[in-house]
């Protein structure tokens, strides 16, 4: 059985591209006692690989050069030498970007009953749903009546934020780069408000929308976004970087001018990483399915077609040209 895999060929210099990736097929071996084999229906594109296939160690080590690129995705078992994983149910985790995966189990999540989508378990009830989840609720701690300012709002990640601010009585406020996105944010996803930061100017508009002030800013943008947000802090704020994909693909990092508002806002800065919520996810999971099915919660994918598109979809994230959760069907 062949399996096609794709390779890191060389370190992107700023936006990823096609060149970055080749093509491999190898012979898939046999699985040997305690593994399992799985044929890999959806990859996730997220923000995060940029980081990884840059040389370094950050909270994970980089991708080598030849190595097939690391990523999350979801398949279903087709074969198993481990009494713990049954044929034709489903494992998601990194599984690399690939048609098929030999895995031993270790750090999979294991789903035995498919009651949504697959693609749903690497999108709202995979790692960026649980991102959103435990970045705002433990992070940001959200009261009812608090006002809570999301960038990159139209992501996943983003939009996923706001609803559970929504559902936490929060007045929520985002900024998206087209007009489509803002007016999916506002008509399906309940944001009180969403500004155009392509179009508009967001230290007024924010300004307007908050006279008494920002409680909580879930940054996914960073870069000058997050130095206009400092300057709208309320009393007592909290501002939790999830991340900053306007600097993932530059040399220099552009750091926070305004950061003095924290001391006069009597603030918090954290920073999350999902991981570190895995011994909750089921929790989480379970909450967010409940507000899906009682309809409080959306979701919008975006799905490209064919392993051979991965390179050119990858590139869509640091466009805005993805609208949803960015996935590849294999
Ligand atoms: N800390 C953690 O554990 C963790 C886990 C998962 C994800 N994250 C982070 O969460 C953030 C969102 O991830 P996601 O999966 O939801 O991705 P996503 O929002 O789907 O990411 C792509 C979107 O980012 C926006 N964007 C791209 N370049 C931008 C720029 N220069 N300035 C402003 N916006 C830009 C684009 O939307 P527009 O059209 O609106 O520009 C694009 O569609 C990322 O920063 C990611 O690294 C962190």
């Amino acid at each position: 059985m062949l399996n096609q895999q794709v390779v890191l060929k060389q370190r992107p210099s700023g936006i990823v591209q096609e060149n970055d990736f080749g093509f491999v097929s190898n012979d898939l071996r046999d699985i040997k006692e305690g593994e399992i084999k799985v044929a890999i229906e959806y990859i996730s594109c997220d923000p995060a690989m940029r980081g990884w296939m840059n040389a370094g160690k950050t909270y994970i080590e980089a991708v080598k050069i030849d190595e097939v690129m690391r990523g999350f995705a979801a398949g279903k078992i087709i074969e198993s030498l481990n009494p713990n994983y049954k044929e034709r149910e489903y494992v998601t985790g990194l599984l690399g970007v690939q048609q098929y995966a030999i895995s031993n189990g270790q750090g999979l999540t294991h789903i035995k009953t498919l009651n949504e989508s697959l693609s749903y378990h690497l999108g709202v009830l995979g790692m960026p749903g649980m991102t959103a989840y435990f970045g705002l609720l433990e992070k940001g701690q959200p009261k009812a009546g608090e006002t809570v300012f999301i960038s990159g709002a139209a992501g996943i990640v983003g939009s996923t934020v706001g609803q559970i601010a929504k559902i936490k009585g929060c007045k929520v406020i985002g900024t998206a780069g087209s007009a489509a996105k803002c007016k999916y944010l506002l008509e399906e996803c309940s944001f009180d408000a969403v500004i155009n930061y392509k179009e508009e100017d967001v230290a007024k508009r924010l300004k307007e929308l908050c006279p008494d002030g920002v409680n909580i800013f879930y940054d996914n943008v960073g870069g000058p976004l997050l130095d206009i947000a400092l300057t709208r802090l309320a009393r007592g704020a909290r501002v939790v970087i999830c991340g900053a994909i306007s600097q993932y693909n530059n040399k220099e990092l552009y750091g926070p001018k305004n950061y003095m508002k924290i001391v006069t806002a009597r603030g918090h800065i954290c920073g999350v990483i999902v991981f570190d919520y895995i011994d909750q996810y089921p929790k989480a999971i379970r909450d967010i399915s409940t507000w899906i099915s009682e309809g409080k919660l959306r979701t919008k994918e975006h799905i490209v077609e064919g392993l051979d598109n991965f390179p050119s979809t990858l590139r869509m994230l640091f466009t805005g040209e993805n609208f949803g959760k960015l996935l590849v069907k294999v």
